[in-house]
């Protein structure tokens, strides 16, 4: 290591020139002498620059904490008009604002604490040899320590302390982001409306579905009874509900329950696939799979739709049918088992 203060003798020929040593073409050009800054020799400076550093760092610690203010205390339907934004979410906004200047506090901090405090001494590197003998690897040991030391890392605690302080608080915006993933699904994904004696109605023609309007090969969506489209949360019913009959040859089921659930060939099936709830609606008639389109999961309904391939972790759940006194295909019992996706409450 070596500087213009340092230069080995036989470099420095004291007049600007600087001589070629040895067979290395590359002689050391030296650095200009170094100029110390007001908070080098001036105290009161430094102690004016390290308020400012601790300054910025609370500003962080203030704007994470507001972060965390607006996120519960400002409603989401809330607009407010922002010059040259136009209308805005106001939370939105706040969010932004908030963490962006805590962000860029605890970068301007440290910006501002290296500028003025921490040693400015420029530290040239030799370019050969790469590898570094012992005694330049304790000697940049020693340097480093040095800088560590003149940094004041140690000795300025009011930097430190709100340097940490401001470097705890801001991942707490991002844990109170993981709010955002949605509530947990509890028990809710056991509910749907179906249950014993609810009839099964056709998808297509509103009408309550007889075994003989099932034929072998066919694929019907369906629905419980008590389910109007006009309902206004049809929709939302339906995401769960959403059945799916098929109609194979009895002897076609190999599962011992399958066979016990359906009705002369007839299985119904949760429509929603067991990994990310997409509505299942590929069936092939030969092997009795169906496919989910989104990717790609197929389940063999002559076999518990088991999953035999694709990413769902689970068979679909199967609903239990019978055909009630009045000749309509019915439920015998409510699903068994969580419809839709996986989740850790599954058993
Ligand atoms: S949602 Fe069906 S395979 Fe992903």
């Amino acid at each position: 290591m070596s500087s213009a203060n340092n230069l080995p003798a036989e470099q420095d020929h004291g007049d600007g020139e600087l001589a070629v040593k040895g067979d290395n073409p590359f002689a050391d050009p030296g650095l200009p002498p170094h100029e110390h800054r007001r908070t080098d020799i001036d105290e009161k400076a430094a102690n004016r620059a390290e308020r400012q550093v601790a300054f910025l760092f609370l500003i962080s610690m203030l704007a994470t904490i507001g972060f965390i203010v607006s996120y519960y205390a400002i409603p989401k339907s809330q607009i407010v008009y922002i010059f040259l934004l136009g209308r805005v979410s106001a939370l939105n906004f706040s969010l932004g604002l908030t963490l962006g200047v805590a962000l860029f506090c605890i970068g301007a901090g440290a910006v501002q604490w290296a500028r003025t405090l921490m040693s400015d001494v420029e530290t040239p590197q030799e370019r050969h040899p790469i590898e570094a003998d012992k005694e330049t690897r304790e000697f940049v040991f020693e340097e480093f320590k040095a800088g560590a030391k003149d940094s004041a890392f140690g000795r300025r605690k009011l930097i430190r302390t709100t340097m940490f302080g401001a470097l705890a608080l801001v991942p707490l915006a991002g844990v109170v982001l993981l709010r955002d993933l949605g509530p947990l699904p509890g028990k809710k994904l056991m509910e749907t409306n179906w249950a014993a004696g609810k009839r099964i109605i056709n998808h297509n023609t509103g009408e309550p579905l007889k075994p003989s309007d099932i034929q072998v090969g066919s694929l019907t969506f369906a629905y419980p009874e008590g389910l109007s489209e006009e309902d206004e949360q049809f929709q939302e019913k339906i995401a769960k509900d959403a059945l799916m009959l098929i109609r194979m040859r009895p002897e076609d089921i190999k599962d011992k329950t399958e066979l016990d659930w359906s009705y002369e060939g007839i299985v119904a099936y949760s429509k929603i696939c067991t990994h990310v709830g997409c509505p299942i609606s590929l069936y092939e008639q030969q092997t009795h799979h169906v496919l989910c389109p989104c990717h790609q999961s197929t389940f063999d309904l002559s076999d518990g739709a088991k999953v035999i391939f694709g990413p769902a972790g689970h068979p679909l759940p199967q609903l239990k049918i019978h055909v009630g006194d009045d000749g309509f295909l019915a439920a015998s019992q409510g699903f068994q088992e969580p419809v839709g996706p996986s989740y850790w409450e599954r058993p």
